[in-house]
């Protein structure tokens, strides 16, 4: 069956991935209307989904609040709008008036629906886009406005696309919740009746929610059941609104901004919204996850299949008293460990002694670096490793020479307060002399001083977010800010293609899947504590792949939590990312030294599985029963077990874990203990893991297949 084909009788376009379809029409109206989402359809299949136009059962209805492809603000609807618009003579709403279709089939393995209308009596142009492949049931949906008049309009809502759920007979909603240090809190509660509202109005992804859902008919479990979710590729404000409709439906329509921005439109200029991603999957969370993962790495991220070093960050040890011979006396220690990627955090530049000063002046501390960064840089590369440092481009301090010189390069609005967070300012990345001027110092910074590595970072929220001078600066800026951020990372990837980007923002304030396609990893929480990472952790991995997870072994007590948990334990939890380390290595003693030089040598050997692999998470972090985490090969010839647990209360005995998805018959060899296992067994029965009693013991096993017959 093609990707995308469209019904000769009844116009239906159908949308075919490996394991789902996707079917809508053009309704009597001209407008695009939802027909299917799920399980695979034939053509003809979908044709007897068409249901003909009723009419309202009563003059209260209108058009149905879910089931449209793009639910305008016009005529008879109720629900909420994903496009709302303004025209230039002040009149408002939109009329959809087909005026074609395309399929772009130029790229092979991959197909791109392309829907356009415009309004019935305004020069405003709406394209839908919908891209479908091969290799993955991510369905991609996007949106492109087109003022084709003569005069600006604006847009309060264009939102990249609207879902649509079958009826259920319930719904459950998951996604996360946080904040600082609390990243990625999973919630899984029954979708009420109404509109719930995620959004971040930030203008950064936030910490408090991340853009994603899933919903589910309250019965899926984490391998069982049809779970239908969304990813929205967007760095700044956002809302996503679910809706579940009095007469039953459910569905979602997500884009940029949040309640009373608006995207302007002058006229001739268009606006492309991101990508609003969509999946349905009939395995459970699990699945739903694998699917996410293997896209993000496959489509999304920019190199994904090369392997990402064992990092060192200096930023636990020293805080902001960083110089050269501290930081070159932990990098020897970091080459020993088995480091690859030595990274200096915060601190090495301008006046920055603390958080009070010094953002924007991005030269290295003369007092601190007599000689720039380079003799630091030499001397790591001699160790052996990378070189990364710690930016944070988008910032300024009031106490800076940057801020002296350009007052006005902040977001504010004149005659209000500046309101300061940690001290700093944030840089109107929207006008284009801020980006120029942040492109051209990183890029001298990168080329000068031979940096690998960039710990791209971005600690406080907007406030009193105002372009002066600009015409619809106070609107316009929301959207362009974030277009100009990924010019930047875009223009400074083609300049340094070699050079290799974390996302931070305090932690884990912005992930998603726009960052995601211009950097290489994520900072995933300033919360290091190994228990807490566990939670943050499983949050994390719902939607993004243990390809993009940073996590560093930090020393005990923590700073953050004042817990104490054994190395072993805070190695094997960062085991499950990519695994940095973030102690002060001169403090660690000969033991701990070489411990940690065993267990990264011990990464190494299963790095493939956790970046590459299919992840299958097996029980509950922190709950009564040991946790683990399955990382399986895609041939599944090779597998690594994480295992945790907290002492088991009333000394319980704790039962088998059983794994996942390995054929019938195969049998494994635990590379460390030589024991051979029957696949059947592992999975059906599963495996005594023989931990230690006490709070907190862990393991990883490494299990190979045995050729048949050997
Ligand atoms: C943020 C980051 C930390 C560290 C500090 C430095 O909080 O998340 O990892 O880099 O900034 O100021």
């Amino acid at each position: 069956m093609p990707l995308i084909s469209r019904s000769p009788d009844t116009g239906v376009w159908l949308l075919a991935t490996p394991h789902s379809s996707y079917a809508l029409r053009i309704d009597d109206s001209g407008a695009p209307r939802h027909i299917a989402w799920g399980p695979r359809l034939t053509a003809a299949e979908a044709d007897a989904l068409v249901v003909p136009d009723g009419e309202p059962h009563s003059s209260f209805e209108g058009r149905p609040g879910v089931g449209e492809e793009l639910p305008v603000d016009d005529g008879t609807r109720y629900g909420p709008p994903s496009l709302q618009v303004r025209h230039a003579d002040g009149a408002r709403g939109f009329a959809w008036q087909p005026t074609g279709h395309r399929v772009l089939t130029e790229v092979p393995g991959r197909a791109e629906l392309v829907l356009e209308f415009r309004d019935r009596l305004h020069p405003l142009h709406v394209a839908l886009h919908y891209r479908v492949r091969e290799d993955t049931d991510v369905i991609e949906r996007w949106t492109v406005l087109h003022n084709a008049g003569p005069g600006p309009l604006e847009l309060p809502r264009c939102d990249s696309a609207a879902w649509t759920l079958p009826l259920l007979a319930g719904y459950r909603l998951s996604h996360v919740t946080g904040q600082w240090s609390a990243e990625s809190q999973l919630r899984r509660d029954l979708l009420p009746f109404g509109e719930t509202v995620l959004t971040s109005r930030r203008g950064v992804t936030s910490h408090h929610a991340n853009p994603w859902v899933m919903l589910d008919d309250g019965t899926a479990g984490e391998e069982h059941g049809r779970v239908w979710s969304t990813a929205l590729a967007w760095s700044g404000s956002w809302r996503l609104t679910v809706q579940r409709s009095p007469d039953g439906r459910a569905g979602w329509t997500g884009g940029v901004g949040h309640d009373g921005t608006c995207v302007p439109l002058a006229a001739g200029e268009r606006f492309t919204t991101p990508v609003l991603a969509g999946l349905f999957s009939d395995g459970g969370f699990g699945t739903a996850s694998r699917v996410w993962h293997a896209y993000i790495r496959d489509h999304v991220l920019p190199h994904a299949a090369e392997p990402a070093p064992v990092l060192y960050n200096s930023w636990e040890a020293t805080g902001f008293d960083v110089d050269e011979s501290g930081q070159k006396a932990l990098a020897e220690r970091a080459a020993r460990l088995g480091v690859e990627l030595y990274v200096v955090d915060d601190g090495w530049f301008g006046a920055r002694r603390s958080d009070r000063a010094g953002l924007g002046d991005w030269t290295p501390a003369p007092d601190r670096f007599p000689d720039g960064l380079g003799p630091l840089s030499r001397a790591v590369h001699r160790l052996g490793m990378r070189f990364g440092v710690w930016v944070e481009p988008e910032m300024v301090s009031p106490d800076s020479d940057l801020y002296r010189e350009h007052p006005d390069w902040v977001l504010h609005v004149p005659g209000r307060d500046r309101t300061e967070m940690r001290h700093q300012l944030v840089l109107n990345f929207a006008r284009p002399d801020v980006a120029d001027w942040a492109h051209d110092w990183l890029t001298r910074l990168v080329a000068d001083h031979g940096i690998d590595f960039l710990k791209w970072d971005m600690n406080r929220a907007f406030g009193e977010a105002g372009w002066p001078g600009q015409d619809h600066g106070d609107d316009l800026l929301w959207t362009r800010y974030v277009t100009n951020l990924y010019d930047v990372l875009d223009r400074l990837r083609a300049d340094h293609p070699r050079l290799r980007i974390e996302t931070c923002a305090g932690g884990g304030g912005r992930v998603d899947l726009g960052v995601l396609a211009r950097t290489d990893q994520a900072w995933v929480s300033d919360n290091t504590d190994a228990v807490d990472r566990l939670m943050i952790q499983h949050g994390f991995g719902q939607i993004y792949p243990a390809r993009v997870m940073s996590a560093w072994v930090t020393d005990v007590p923590n700073q953050l939590t004042g817990q104490s948990v054994p190395l072993r334990f805070r190695f094997h939890v960062a085991m499950a990312g990519l695994l940095g380390v973030g102690g002060d290595l001169t403090r660690w003693s000969p033991e701990e030294l070489a411990e940690g030089a065993d267990l990264v040598a011990a990464y190494k050997k299963v790095r493939h599985l956790v970046q590459q692999g299919r992840q299958y998470r097996l029980g509950e972090p922190l709950g009564d029963r040991t946790q683990a985490v399955q990382y399986l090969s895609e041939d599944a010839d090779e597998l690594l077990l994480l295992a945790y647990r907290r002492s088991p209360r009333h000394g319980t005995p704790q039962p088998p874990v059983r794994l996942r998805d390995l054929p019938t018959g195969a049998r494994y060899r635990d590379t460390g203990t030589g024991t051979v296992h029957h696949a059947t067994v592992l999975t059906e029965y599963g495996l005594h893991l023989g931990l230690p009693t006490g709070d907190w013991a862990s393991t990883a096993l490494h299990l190979v297949r045995v050729p048949d017959g050997a």
